[in-house]
């Protein structure tokens, strides 16, 4: 599966004919011996070494030196050398072959390294360009090398091998996401996702609208209501294979077999949220809800890594998919709903449809009994409002699970921020019907959201990720690009490797 036009090559020397040597400069100590201009020449040239700056200059080896900041030699790490490989991209982007020594240098793991570098290249070469006429916007670059020494140069390859896996899949889910509401309806998610299943070596299941009535998937039923397209729930299941160390032992004792702790993910996917009844105005933000499915993307984005990055842990993933809009026969103020579990839901905007899909999907997690259940979510504007584009928030019922979370968060550079799950504001969702409404007051949306949710996961480890913030960027800028961001997907990789059962 490659979904980006970026060749990586990690080699001991660069290619005679490529267009450019991109030499990494730190604001302090000396220059590389590759650079033919004096710090002073470069000073004057207004280039002073801060993370993300580049600067093209004549050369004698290739056509173009391409000197990229990477700030103070001691704080260059995966992060800074992910943002500057990013930058480094977007100075060569009208060429087509760049070679660079940017995975060498910068502290930490060199393949942790190299995997950044990798990601920063693609991700910020990455562009939705497919429905463009003329005058695509995409990057003429075609092959980066990163030029290695022989000491370090397996552990490059590694590093470089795994960024290419999560770049591309994050490229996936950012296509998926920015695709319009007609070109990428809840069927055509599903048959991409089984699609993709059978390339990657996941089992993927789909259950159609019959099928979500006959589980009393009542959620993803209501919210489908006012739709002419029906809804789909995904179930992508990835096991471990039994490591060598594993085999061994389990010959010895069949009996003891450990099972590999279990993740499950849940994915938003609402294809297109008008609103339903709850009709949302035509503002600036209203186009954007076509990605009001980012959730599922990042979901089956992650999904897709885990066989060729060798993930240890089992891993299960539900995407709850559906468009909410208004109709004849929508979902109306008034009408109680019966989610997956048996709970009631009185419904008092029927634009608060994410947690009444959510329900089903956490309700069906609970069942498996997992180690853990994490939800990805683009939930309500209030968490945009509080957090901003930058960070996505986290509330969840276990601290040492939402712990990882944050953790996962940190090891990728995608920005999160917990929020408090305060059980004092669960009397705002109270129904004088059913077990309780949809919406709670005017204040605290994203808080009074994951309590909702929190009444569909029996109890079990569970985080819940609200990315309405952090899924749209406005610009170009480090590794993002203009519109649908896939923020979520390196998250969430990252945790399913690295879970732990508490
Ligand atoms: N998909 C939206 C939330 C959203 C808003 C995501 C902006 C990304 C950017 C969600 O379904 C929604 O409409 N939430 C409502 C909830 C409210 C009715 C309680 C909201 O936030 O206004
Ligand atoms: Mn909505
Ligand atoms: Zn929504």
């Amino acid at each position: 599966m490659k979904t980006n036009q970026l060749t990586i090559n990690v080699a001991r020397t660069a290619a005679e004919n490529v267009d450019a040597h991109a030499i990494p400069v730190a604001s302090d100590g000396p220059l590389s011996a590759d650079i033919t201009f004096t710090r002073a020449q470069l000073t004057a040239l207004g280039f002073n070494s801060a993370v993300g700056q580049t600067l093209v200059l004549p050369n004698g080896k290739s056509k173009y030196l391409i000197v990229v900041g990477i700030g103070e030699a001691a704080k260059a790490n995966a992060d800074v050398l992910r943002t500057s490989a990013a930058a480094l991209a977007r100075a060569a982007s009208k060429m087509s072959s760049v070679a660079t020594t940017l995975a060498n240098v910068g502290r930490g793991d060199r393949a942790e390294i190299a995997q950044a570098v990798t990601e920063g290249l693609i991700l910020a070469t990455h562009r939705y360009d497919a429905l463009r006429g003329e005058k695509k916007l995409s990057a003429k670059l075609k092959s980066v090398t990163l030029v290695t020494l022989a000491s370090i140069q397996a552990a490059v390859v590694r590093g470089a091998q795994r960024g290419e896996v999560i770049a591309d899949a994050v490229c996936l889910a950012r296509d998926l996401a920015n695709m319009p509401p007609a070109h990428l309806t809840a069927k055509m998610i599903a048959e991409r996702a089984q699609k993709i299943g059978a390339e990657t070596g996941v089992k993927v299941e789909v259950f159609n609208k019959d099928q979500l009535l006959a589980m009393g998937c009542g959620g993803m039923i209501g919210v489908n209501r006012g739709s002419v397209n029906p809804p789909r729930m995904v179930k992508i299941s990835y096991r471990p294979s039994a490591s060598r160390g594993a085999a061994k032992s389990s010959a010895k004792k069949t009996a003891t077999k450990i099972k590999a702790p279990h993740l499950i993910l849940v994915g938003k996917g609402v294809m297109y949220d008008s609103g339903g009844i709850s009709l949302k105005p035509s503002d600036a933000g209203h186009a954007m809800m076509k990605a009001d499915m980012s959730g599922a993307a990042a979901v089956l984005a992650t999904m897709s890594t885990l066989k060729a990055l060798g993930c240890k842990n089992q891993v299960t993933a539900y995407m709850m998919c559906t468009d909410n809009l208004p109709s004849g026969s929508a979902m109306a103020m008034g009408d109680v709903l019966t989610m997956r579990n048996g709970k009631t839901v009185e419904i008092h905007n029927t634009d608060a449809e994410g947690r009444l899909v959510l329900a089903d999907g956490l309700s069906l997690a609970a069942e498996l009994k997992p180690d853990a259940i994490v939800d990805i979510a683009t939930l309500t504007g209030a968490c945009a409002r509080a957090l901003g584009p930058q960070m996505s928030g986290v509330m969840g019922n276990n601290q040492r699970f939402v712990d990882q979370v944050v953790n996962a968060a940190k090891s990728t550079d995608e920005q999160i921020w917990q929020l408090p799950l305060e059980r004092k504001y669960r009397p705002m969702l109270d129904s004088y019907c059913a077990d309780m409404r949809n919406i709670g007051g005017s204040e605290a949306g994203a808080i009074t959201a994951a309590l909702f949710l929190d009444e569909f996961t029996s109890g079990l480890p569970w985080a819940h990720i609200d990315i309405a913030g952090p899924m749209w960027a406005d610009g170009d800028s480090g590794w993002l690009q203009r519109g649908a961001t896939a923020y979520g997907t390196r998250l969430l990789v990252n945790l399913a490797e690295n879970f732990k059962r508490r």
